[in-house]
C-alpha cells in the first residue's frame, strides 16, 4: 500500500519493539519450567535469580508494548491524514459531471467513515495480525521443541479454523461492503434533509422524511445484523477449538508425565505456552472482521481515486498570458450522456473582444449548458470553443479560469466571511477593488451587516436573501476584472428598481469586457450590444433586440411573456430603507419612481 510506505521506519521500529515484547513474554513460561524443575523439584538454589529474571522480562515487555503503541499510533493517524488529504484533493480535481453523478452522502461517508476504518486496521488490526502470526509460529516452534506429539494436537486444531476463517473472510467482506454503502445512503438522506430543511418544513414533510430515514436505518440495521451473526458464529468456533485442544493436551500430557516421557515442569510450560495461543486465535475473528471492513473501505475509496478527471490540463497546455477576450463557439455540440440527446447541436457564435452578447432562449434550451463550456465546467462533445483563437482545452485550466469570471443561476456562497466569499477568485483584491465590485453589483448592504464584510454567512449563504446572495455572487464574478464574463441570469432575483441600478453600473464594467449574459427579461437585454437567440440546440439568429423582435416570432413570444408579467417583482428582494440610505443610495436612476411609489400611485 503506497500510503504505508512513508512510515517504513516507524513500521521497523514497531516491528522490533513487538518482536522484543514477544520474546520477553514467551520466555516467562520457560523460566517457570526452570523454577519447577530446578528450585522446586530438586530444592536447588537460584529461585531469586529466576524470579528476578521473570520480573525483568515483565518490565521489558511492558515498556516495549508502550513504544509499539506510540510508534504505531503515529503511523496510523499519519496514513489516515494522508489518504484523507489526497481524497479531498482528488475530489476537487474531478469534474462537475462526477459530482452530479455521485450522491454527496456517499462521498462524505467515504471521506470520513471509511478512512477511519482503514486507520483502525492499520493502527490496530494489522499489527495484531503480524504480532499474532509471529506469536503463533514462535510458540508452535517452542511447543514442538517441548513435545512433538502434544504440539501435533495444537497444529491439527488449526485446520478447521483456517477453513472457517476463509469462508468468514469472504462472507464478511460482502456483508460489510453492503453496510458501508448503506451508511453512505443514510448520510445522503441526512445531508439532503439539512440542505432542503425549508422545503421539508414548508410542505409538512418532516413526518414522511422521518419515516424514510427510519426505513433506511432499519435496512442498515438488518445488514449490520448479518455481520453480527457472521461474527457470532465464527467467534464461537474460535472460542471452542482452543478449549477442545487444551482438553486433549492436558489428557495426553498427563499420560506423558505418568509414562515419564515428559517432566511435570515441561507439561506446565507446555500448557502455559499453549494458553498463549488462545488470545491470538480468539482475536483472529476481530482482526479478520476489521481487515475485511478496511478492505471494503479501500475498495470504496479507490473507486473514487480510480476515476480519472477527464477535464484536466492536456500535455503541452499553454498559459494565456495576455487575453484580449475574443470568444468563439465553432460548431459546438454537447450532450450530457454519451447516449443522451444533444442539448447543443452546432452552435456558432463569435463574440468580439469587449462585446457583450445577451443569450436568450426558452427554458431548458441549453443556455446554462452553453456558458458552462467557457470555463470548462464541461467539455464540448463536438466542435470547439476558442479564446483568442486557442481551443480552451489547450489552455491551462488555471490560466483559463483566471481570465473567465462566472456567476451562476444558483448563487452559492460558502460558510465563510463575506470578504472571503467575494475574493474567492481574486485573493489579492484590494479594499478599493472590493468596494468597486460591491458598488457595481449594488451590494452595499454587505457593509451594513453586523460585522461588515467580516460577517460570516451561513452554509450556502442561507442567512442572506436570494437577491442579496445574487448580488454578492455578481460582485464575486466581476472582482479582479476578468477579460471574459459569463453570467447566468445574474439579475433574476432583483426587483426592477435594483435591477435598473445594477444594469447601469454593470454597463460600465461590461464596456471593456467580453461578456456572454443569459437574460430572461427585456430590460436586461438592454445591457447587450447584440442578442443571440438559442433554439433547438443552435443559435438561430443574432442581432439587436429590436431586429429580433421584428423578425423572430419565437423570440417575441419569449420576451413578450416577460413584458406581460407584473412589472414589480415582490419576491424576496424588497429594497429596505437602511439599504437605500447606505452605500446603495439613489444614483443615476434617482428620477425614476421607486416601485412602492409606482404601486402607491
Ligand atoms: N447535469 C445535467 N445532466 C443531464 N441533463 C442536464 C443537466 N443539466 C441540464 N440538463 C438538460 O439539458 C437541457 C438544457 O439545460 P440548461 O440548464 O442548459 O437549460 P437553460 O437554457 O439554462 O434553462 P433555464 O432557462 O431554465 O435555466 C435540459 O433539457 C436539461 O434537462
Ligand atoms: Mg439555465
Amino acid at each position: 500500500m503506497p500510503y504505508v510506505r512513508p512510515y517504513r521506519r516507524q513500521m521497523w521500529e514497531m516491528g522490533t519493539a513487538a518482536t522484543g515484547a514477544l520474546v520477553a513474554v514467551t520466555t516467562v513460561p520457560l523460566v517457570t519450567e526452570a523454577v519447577i524443575n530446578g528450585p522446586i523439584t530438586h530444592h536447588r538454589g537460584g529461585l531469586w535469580l529466576l524470579a528476578g529474571l521473570a520480573l525483568l522480562l515483565g518490565l521489558g515487555e511492558g515498556l516495549l508494548l508502550c513504544i509499539r503503541r506510540w510508534v504505531l499510533g503515529r503511523a496510523a493517524t499519519g496514513v489516515e491524514t494522508d489518504i484523507r488529504n489526497d481524497l479531498y484533493a482528488h475530489l476537487q480535481r474531478l469534474p462537475v459531471s462526477f459530482h452530479e453523478r455521485w450522491q454527496s452522502g456517499q462521498l462524505l461517508s467515504r471521506a470520513t467513515g471509511d478512512i477511519t476504518l482503514i486507520r483502525q486496521f492499520v493502527g490496530y488490526g494489522m499489527i495484531y495480525l503480524v504480532v499474532n502470526s509471529m506469536t503463533f509460529i514462535y510458540v508452535v516452534a517452542l511447543l514442538l521443541h517441548l513435545d512433538v506429539r502434544l504440539a501435533f494436537v495444537a497444529i491439527v486444531a488449526v485446520i478447521p479454523i483456517l477453513v472457517a476463517g476463509n469462508r468468514f473472510r469472504r462472507d464478511y467482506h460482502r456483508a460489510s461492503r453492503l453496510v458501508q454503502d448503506q451508511q453512505g445512503d443514510l448520510t445522503t438522506i441526512v445531508e439532503e434533509a439539512a440542505v432542503g430543511i425549508r422545503v421539508i418544513k414548508a410542505f409538512g414533510r418532516h413526518g414522511l422524511e422521518k419515516a424514510r430515514f427510519a426505513g433506511m436505518a432499519r435496512t442498515l440495521q438488518s445488514s449490520s445484523m448479518v455481520t453480527v451473526r457472521l461474527r457470532g458464529r465464527f467467534f464461537a468456533l474460535l472460542g471452542l477449538i482452543p478449549n477442545l485442544a487444551l482438553a486433549a493436551i492436558v489428557l495426553g500430557g498427563a499420560w506423558a508425565v505418568t509414562d515419564r516421557v515428559l517432566t511435570l515442569g515441561g507439561l506446565v510450560a507446555f500448557v502455559s505456552l499453549f494458553l498463549m495461543l488462545v488470545w491470538p486465535v480468539e482475536s483472529l475473528g476481530e482482526i479478520l472482521a476489521m481487515a475485511q471492513e478496511a478492505s471494503a473501505a479501500v475498495e470504496r475509496i479507490w473507486e473514487v481515486f480510480d476515476t480519472e478527471p477527464d477535464i484536466a490540463d492536456r500535455p503541452g497546455a499553454m498559459a494565456l498570458a495576455d487575453c484580449t477576450g475574443h470568444l468563439r463557439f465553432e460548431g459546438v455540440s454537447f450532450s450530457y450522456r454519451e447516449d443522451g440527446p444533444r442539448v447543443l447541436d452546432g452552435v456558432d457564435l463569435d463574440i468580439a473582444p469587449g462585446e457583450t452578447v445577451a443569450l436568450v432562449g426558452a427554458t431548458a434550451s441549453g443556455k446554462s449548458t452553453l456558458i458552462s463550456l467557457v470555463p470548462r465546467l464541461a467539455d464540448v462533445t463536438g466542435g470547439r470553443v476558442t479564446l483568442d483563437g486557442a481551443d480552451v482545452r489547450d489552455i491551462q485550466l488555471d490560466s483559463l479560469r483566471g481570465h473567465v469570471g462566472m456567476a451562476f443561476e444558483e448563487p452559492t456562497l460558502f460558510s465563510a466571511s463575506v470578504r472571503e466569499n467575494l475574493t474567492f477568485g481574486a485573493p489579492d483584491a484590494s479594499d478599493a477593488e472590493i468596494d468597486e465590485a460591491l458598488e457595481t453589483a449594488q451590494a452595499g448592504f454587505a457593509y451594513d451587516l453586523p460585522w461588515g464584510l467580516d460577517t460570516r454567512v451561513g452554509e450556502q449563504g442561507l442567512s442572506l436573501s436570494g437577491g442579496q446572495r445574487q448580488r454578492l455572487a455578481l460582485a464575486r464574478a466581476i472582482l479582479g476584472k476578468p477579460r471574459v464574463l459569463v453570467l447566468d441570469d445574474p439579475l433574476s432575483a432583483l426587483d426592477v428598481h435594483t435591477e435598473a441600478k445594477v444594469e447601469e453600473a454593470l454597463a460600465r464594467v461590461l464596456s471593456g469586457t467580453t461578456a456572454l449574459v443569459v437574460v430572461h427579461r427585456p430590460s436586461t437585454v438592454a445591457l447587450a450590444d447584440r442578442v443571440a437567440f438559442l433554439d433547438g440546440g443552435r443559435i438561430v439568429a443574432t442581432g439587436s433586440h429590436h431586429e429580433l423582435l421584428g423578425t423572430l416570432p419565437a423570440y417575441r413570444a419569449i420576451l413578450a411573456q416577460e413584458v406581460d408579467a407584473p412589472a414589480v417583482d415582490l419576491g424576496d428582494e424588497v429594497p429596505r430603507a437602511e439599504e437605500e440610505a447606505g452605500h446603495s443610495g439613489r444614483t443615476g436612476s434617482e428620477l425614476e419612481p421607486r416601485w412602492w411609489e409606482v404601486t402607491a400611485g
